[in-house]
């Protein structure tokens, strides 16, 4: 069939509309029609040629929202009708990963997704003969597309695609970090490196979980009213300290953050999340994902001291279990995503998307 895709033809250079050719779904696959999807700074980091796994050419995007059209063989979780949500980490409940109970990242298909195929070794999308990549297993900027079936999330029909594609993503992601990897408790001190899509996140899941004092960290001051509203309770701005950051927030917490969170992908500012950690327990967890090759540092001592240092993938949620709760919690309004959202604009228009995320946009979704 003929769809209508945003194609990455080659790294540094915008995408490009087209109609693509797309084969249906083999065994164990679905075809999904996109209605919504986000544009995240992964998806930016392929396209700028930085990521040393990205391939071309491809169909980026990750973070999207759809309706089942069409099950290939062997099909049994969903069926045509069902409304799903692209998973980028599959949840297989068969591999040794999902059966430890210890992690989220399911590797079934992790080496054909790596390579940009579906699990037989082929890719569904092709323009004019010529082969497209599959990304991250989703490739969620075209109207419709193939997945395979561990790697989509059943969910709710009354959740708006517009809003709940963020979940595929951004929101589960900073939620996540909180619920599932840091297990955060009510009263705790949390502070949260970064305000931005991923960072706000955090700071709502801290809020829902009963968090005391909720201090967000970033340079631009511009992103404090929007985190005060997701329950930031202190901003500091580092330009704005005199002297030494991490003694200033070991001040402010009364001994030290219980748990800090790096959502800016700062290798300096990761080892700042870790040293303003409580000693004797706090726990730091990394989400930002750091240039490639570039490595962190502290002094061993710090661990020694009782200080934690984690890092968590989507949030450490398993998709299939995980996402459609996320979508509850959204629906009975114990999350807010509205506020994350600050345009909405046809795919036509994905480029100014990307550009749009060097400012003061959270995040551009992108309808078709
Ligand atoms: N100190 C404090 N804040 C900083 C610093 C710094 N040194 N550098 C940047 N920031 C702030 C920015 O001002 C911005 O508000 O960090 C925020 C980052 O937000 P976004 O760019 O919107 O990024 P986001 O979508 O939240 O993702 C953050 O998580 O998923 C990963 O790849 C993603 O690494 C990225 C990170
Ligand atoms: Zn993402």
């Amino acid at each position: 069939m003929d769809v209508k895709a945003a194609v990455a033809f080659e790294a540094g250079k915008p995408l490009s509309i087209e109609t693509v050719q797309l084969e249906g779904p083999k065994e164990g696959e679905v075809l999904v029609e996109i209605k919504a999807t986000g544009v995240c700074h992964t998806d930016a980091f392929t396209l700028s040629g930085a990521d040393p796994e990205g391939l071309f050419p491809a169909i980026l995007g990750h973070e999207g929202a759809g309706v089942v059209v069409e099950v290939g063989a062997g099909v049994k979780s969903v069926k045509v009708g069902d409304h799903v949500i692209p998973l980028y980490i599959p949840e297989c409940r068969n591999c040794e990963y999902c059966l430890s109970g210890k992690t989220n990242l399911c590797q079934a298909i992790r080496v054909t997704q790596g390579r940009g195929v579906m699990p037989d070794g082929t890719s569904r999308f092709s323009l004019n003969g010529q082969k497209l990549l599959h990304y991250m297993g989703t490739s969620t900027f075209a109207n419709y597309t193939v997945l395979p079936e561990i790697s989509v999330a059943k969910i709710r029909e009354d959740a708006p695609f517009e809003k709940v594609c963020l979940i595929g993503c951004g929101v589960t992601t900073g939620l996540g970090a909180v619920v599932n990897t840091a297990k955060v408790e009510a009263g705790s001190n949390v502070v949260v490196f970064g305000l931005g899509g991923v960072g706000l996140n955090v700071i709502q899941g801290a809020k829902m979980v009963g968090a005391n004092m909720i201090v967000g960290v970033d340079i631009n001051p511009a992103k404090r009213e929007l985190a005060e509203k997701f329950g930031m309770t202190h901003f500091v701005n580092p330009k704005e300290v005199a002297g030494d950051l991490v003694a200033y927030l070991v001040e402010l917490t009364k001994g030290g953050a219980d748990y800090s969170f790096e959502c800016i992908g700062n290798i300096n500012v990761m080892r700042q999340a870790l040293e303003c950690c409580h000693k004797g327990w706090g726990t730091s967890v990394i989400i930002g994902v750091a240039g490639a090759g570039q490595e962190i540092s502290t002094r061993p001592f710090q661990l020694v001291t009782g200080r934690v240092w984690k890092g968590s993938a989507f949030g450490g949620a398993k998709g299939r279990t995980d996402v459609p709760k996320i979508v509850d919690w959204f629906m009975n309004g114990k999350i807010d995503i509205d506020s994350l959202i600050t345009q909405v604009m046809q795919i036509e228009k994905v480029n100014e998307a990307f550009d749009l995320m060097h400012g003061e946009s959270i995040r551009s979704v992108l309808t078709f």
